[in-house]
């Protein structure tokens, strides 16, 4: 057990420090300095503090009354004069108004927003209408109306977010739409009769993340259906969305695939902007191509089951519809080497502030 008296001492001795230092501060900054120095979680009022312990229990209160009253001094002095100064620095404040003003660092838009506002644009030039259909979707939108039953092996290519709801009997599970497709049958039953010209831009979920994707993204579907529409108006509608968003040389082709919403399905591929479609750059395959080619999106002519979900007979009207990935365009653009996307979303500024 300690002396209680040399504790004593120290009370004593740590008022006496305090004196001189608050005889010493002019400043509020030097009254900062002096808040942490005695009353900081390590400052020296708490180590007078931590050696209650080591006193005898019978001086203890004593003890703890001193260490205290010190502690309700410094604070109050410490707290009086840090007014009166401020009251000072109020009164005494000049401002020149002729300094030039403070630069603050401009904001931009996210890369991914710059891209929205251009497609968006670019399709409102030729009569779609801009949509946006919930992230928080049924399973009904995003699978069954379009084609793609329960158990159907084609849903494991939307792995997908469930959320924990009770099911709906027509409606199934509620989950994060996987893309944007699910805007399909919601926009045909909003607009009843065709025609229908719409573009979805959405967030879109699915528990990816490796270079090649993210948990979120973004797509626009393209959606067009009237009258006798036919593969030459969905061509021509993606070969006018190449021209403007990536430049008046880049052309496209369909190559041959299979969703279960569209019939036929095509991938729509697009000259590569660096060998310009050769595949070659000086007798040597291009780096980022290999083939002249880049695979841009997924496509088809909207599949007759799809119209009858949405209300609208096949027997008369037909449509194509396509799907692109927002962060996959932007970074061909950009010229961004498509090696790892979630650039995108890691939030350095250093990259984001060059666009
Ligand atoms: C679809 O999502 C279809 N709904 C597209 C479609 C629409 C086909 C209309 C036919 C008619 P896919 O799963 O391939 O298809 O996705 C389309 C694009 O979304 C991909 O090319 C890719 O660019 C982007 N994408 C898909 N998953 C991710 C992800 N996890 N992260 C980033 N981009 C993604």
């Amino acid at each position: 057990m300690k002396d209680t008296r040399t504790n004593m001492n120290d009370v004593s001795k740590l008022h006496l420090q305090f004196k001189k230092d608050f005889s010493n501060s002019s400043s509020l900054s030097d009254l900062e300095g002096l808040q942490l120095k005695y009353l900081g979680r390590k400052g020296l009022i708490n180590d007078l503090v931590q050696s209650i312990p080591n006193i005898r229990s019978e001086k203890k209160k004593a003890y703890g009354k001193k260490v205290n009253d010190l502690k309700t001094l410094i604070k109050h002095l410490i707290e009086v004069n840090s007014q009166e100064l401020l009251k000072d620095e109020k009164s005494s404040s000049f401002v020149d108004v002729t300094l030039p003003g403070k630069q603050y660092a401009k904001g931009s838009l996210h890369l991914v927003s710059y891209a929205i506002e251009e497609i968006s644009r670019i399709f409102e030039k030729i009569g779609f209408v801009r949509m946006s259909y919930p992230e928080v979707e049924w399973e009904h939108y995003a699978f069954e109306s379009l084609n793609m039953p329960k158990r159907h092996p084609a849903r494991d290519d939307f792995e997908t977010f469930f959320i924990d709801v009770p099911k709906q009997p027509k409606y199934g599970q509620m989950i994060l739409s996987p893309h944007t497709s699910s805007g399909q049958v919601r926009e045909m039953m909003r607009v009843g009769k065709p025609p229908i010209r719409m573009i979805n831009i959405a967030k879109c979920y699915r528990p990816n993340w490796d270079t090649t994707h993210t948990p979120m993204f973004h797509q626009f579907e393209g959606l067009c259906v009237d009258e006798r529409i036919n593969i030459t108006h969905l061509k021509g509608s993606i070969n006018y969305f190449a021209k403007e968003f990536f430049g008046e040389d880049r052309e496209i082709r369909l190559r041959p695939a299979h969703f279960q919403f569209t019939e036929p399905s095509f991938e729509p591929d697009i000259t590569c902007g660096v060998c310009l479609g050769k595949g070659e750059i000086n007798e040597k395959k291009c780096r980022v191509c290999k083939s002249g080619w880049l695979e841009l999106a997924g496509a088809g002519m909207v599949h007759p089951n799809v119209l009858r979900a949405g209300g609208i007979d096949p027997e008369k009207y037909t449509g194509w519809a396509f799907g692109f990935g927002i962060e996959r365009v932007t970074m061909m653009k950009e010229g961004i080497k498509l090696d790892d996307i979630r650039i995108l979303y890691d939030g350095d500024i250093r990259f984001l502030q060059q666009f």
